[in-house]
């Protein structure tokens, strides 16, 4: 079993000191940066779009991985890019084009992510999976952090791993939503190569920096 990559959220951190918040990740475990997109369409909620990234990408060290929980990405992915985006992750649900979203990502030197709602099966992605260098399974429903992981996902994260290995994909399982020292061990255990955390880094009584450090240790 391999340690898995750690991504911090964003939505969590301290959003009226995002300077000093990304300077402070640069010296901690984290590994890339989860920036986390929503446009009260395809989510009920609105976070943080381009002018914000493009202000955290002014200090980040590590790669700035973008969860886009928006309608249309396909008209914004040059400009995330732009704005300083490694990966971009799309929704399943929100691409009926999502072969030609895979193919616009990666020409624009990105790494391509597609990610899966609770009830999205992974199956579906069996066409596509070969293309993938990242596929996020949702393990809450998207729009809002802090909430409650769905237990499920243990079980949706192996059956993803067959079917990468099944299409001989090399693409990366990252798991989003709830995770904490509770459900790390046996997540990277199924499968998952990066875990996404907002709340369980951000809210801790010793910071982001300690708690990144634990979860990584608690995981070596
Ligand atoms: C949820 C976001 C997550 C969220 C995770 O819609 O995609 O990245 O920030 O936060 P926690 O870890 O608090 O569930
Ligand atoms: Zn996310």
């Amino acid at each position: 079993r391999r340690a898995p990559l750690l991504a911090p959220s964003f939505l969590a951190a301290d959003l009226a000191n995002l300077q000093a918040e990304t300077e402070r990740l640069a010296t901690s475990a984290a590994d890339w940066l989860h920036f986390d997109v929503m446009d009260g369409r395809f989510v009920p909620n609105i976070s943080f779009g381009l002018p914000v990234l493009q202000a955290v990408a002014r200090y980040a060290k590590q790669p700035i991985d973008v969860h886009l929980m928006i309608e249309e990405p396909q008209h914004y992915l040059a400009a995330f890019r732009d704005a300083g985006a490694t990966n971009i992750t799309v929704h399943y649900e929100a691409c009926p084009h999502l072969h030609r979203v895979v193919q616009q990502i990666k020409h624009l030197g990105c790494r391509a992510g597609v990610a899966l709602n609770p009830h999205t099966p992974v199956a579906l992605l069996e066409d596509l999976a070969a293309d993938l260098d990242v596929v996020l399974v949702m393990s809450v429903n998207p729009g809002f952090g802090g909430q409650a992981f769905i237990p499920n996902t243990l079980k949706k994260v192996a059956m993803l791993k067959e079917l990468l290995l099944d299409t001989g994909s090399d693409a990366l399982i990252e798991v989003d939503g709830g995770v904490s020292l509770d459900n790390a061990g046996p997540l990277v255990e199924a499968g998952a190569d990066v875990l996404v955390a907002g709340n369980f880094v951000f809210s801790a009584p010793e910071g982001p920096v300690a708690t990144l450090a634990r979860l990584r240790k608690h995981l070596d």
